[in-house]
């Protein structure tokens, strides 16, 4: 049999590109097909760096070849992996605000189900994949990311920017952190209103120099209330990122958090529901799974309520230990936990595409009265 170049094409044009919405071709990725006789040659450059993707890569090509031209083609794949930031543009066309492409609110309805973990581990892995990443704790009942990136004891400096002065936020692990707990006394939290918390982020925002960023993440205060309807009211936000646990008391709480974002005077698109401590695997017993907070609550929610479901974490005791030490679980290479964070990840960004390709910027309302905001002016 001879095989041609044409058909090849053809049929890779059946395969697509995590996080791009294109084909395998129509996104550029196909750098050179070569064929002679019964083989073919072809050169492929993906984005995502890790292992597993390029393996993946090269099985759908062979199995895509093999079903669609001749089963029996021999076939080199030689995958090339291309700085990721050059496939980043795909991505960030999302224009929040100038230099920063999209604005990701991490939210939960309920405290403690792991909002600040999976916004650091989020954070960390959209940096090794090549994005330029911010986090901005914007949670003022209890900042935890400046612990989680092992920073909590700096304190952002000033500096001089095209003749103003600006905020540097403080960076490790490849992500650039602000927090409201650099410039807030603990339990400080109580007094705030809404307008004074909108007005402290749309500081730490937009008097701090973040330079260019692919995501800001902001890890969000847990509820509903109306410190989030400010928030949210004040910044162009992207999208938003639910977390919840499965057991019932939390999906109730990420149910009214999905609401929030939806109601009419909001209205953020959300990306999709994120089930963290889906279930409990022993170190030892990597193998199994206790579902202690029952069984795939929030991936059921998300099917309820029509929204992107985003992926499980399981609960494991180094995630607590990693986010108590100040490394995200996410940085330990060639885990599990990294894969299930890529997973994750790219689910995400795949959300963030989809929604950037089909909905235009989310408007921010400017708040013009600052009524009680004396307590966090500088
Ligand atoms: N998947 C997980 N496995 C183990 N511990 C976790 C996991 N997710 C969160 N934790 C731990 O649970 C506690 C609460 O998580 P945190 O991210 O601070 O929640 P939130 O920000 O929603 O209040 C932290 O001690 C954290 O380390
Ligand atoms: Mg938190």
């Amino acid at each position: 049999m001879k095989l041609n170049k044409q058909d090849i094409l053809k049929a890779l044009e059946s395969i697509s590109v995590p996080g791009e919405g294109q084909n395998m071709v129509e996104s550029g990725a196909v750098k050179n097909v070569v064929t002679f006789g019964d083989e073919v040659v072809i050169d492929i450059t993906i984005a995502n760096p890790s292992l597993q993707a390029k393996k993946k890569t090269e099985v759908d090509i062979m199995k895509t070849i093999h079903d669609l031209v001749y089963e029996k083609a021999k076939i080199t794949v030689n995958v090339k992996v291309d700085a990721p930031t050059k496939s980043a543009p795909n991505v960030i066309k999302g224009k929040a605000i100038p230099g920063i492409q999209n604005i990701i609110a991490i939210a939960s309805g309920k405290g403690g189900v792991g909002k600040s973990t999976v916004t650091a581990n989020l954070a960390v892995t959209l940096a090794k994949m090549g994005f330029k990443v911010g986090i901005l704790d914007a949670d003022i009942y209890g900042p935890s990311v400046p612990i989680m990136f092992d920073v909590e004891h700096e304190r952002p400096l000033a500096i001089n920017v095209d003749g103003k002065s600006k905020m540097k936020p403080i960076e490790n692990y490849g992500v650039k952190v602000l927090s409201i707990g650099f410039f807030t006394q603990p339990n400080q939290a109580v007094v705030w209103r809404g307008p004074m918390a909108a007005k402290a982020l749309n500081q730490m925002i937009f008097d701090a120099h973040w330079g260019e960023l692919d995501f800001m993440l902001i890890d969000l205060p847990p509820g509903t209330g109306d410190i989030h309807l400010s928030i949210m009211q004040s910044l162009p936000i992207t999208g938003a990122v639910v977390v919840s646990t499965p057991q019932n008391v939390a999906l109730a709480d990420a149910k009214k958090g999905v609401a929030m974002f939806q109601q009419e005077s909001i209205n953020v698109p959300v990306l999709g529901i994120i089930e963290n401590m889906a279930y409990f695997t022993p170190e030892e017993l990597p193998d199994n799974k206790y579902y202690i907070f029952g069984q795939e609550g929030a991936k059921n929610l998300a099917e309820d309520l029509q929204v992107p479901f985003l992926g499980q974490l399981p609960l494991v005791q180094s995630i607590r230990e990693a986010g108590d030490v100040g490394r995200p679980a996410a940085l330990q290479t060639a885990t599990v936990l990294e894969q299930a964070f890529e997973t994750l990840t790219q689910n995400v960004v795949q959300e963030v595409v989809r929604r950037n390709d089909n909905l235009p910027p989310t408007e921010a309302i400017k708040i013009t009265t600052m009524a009680g905001c004396s307590a966090v002016k500088k």
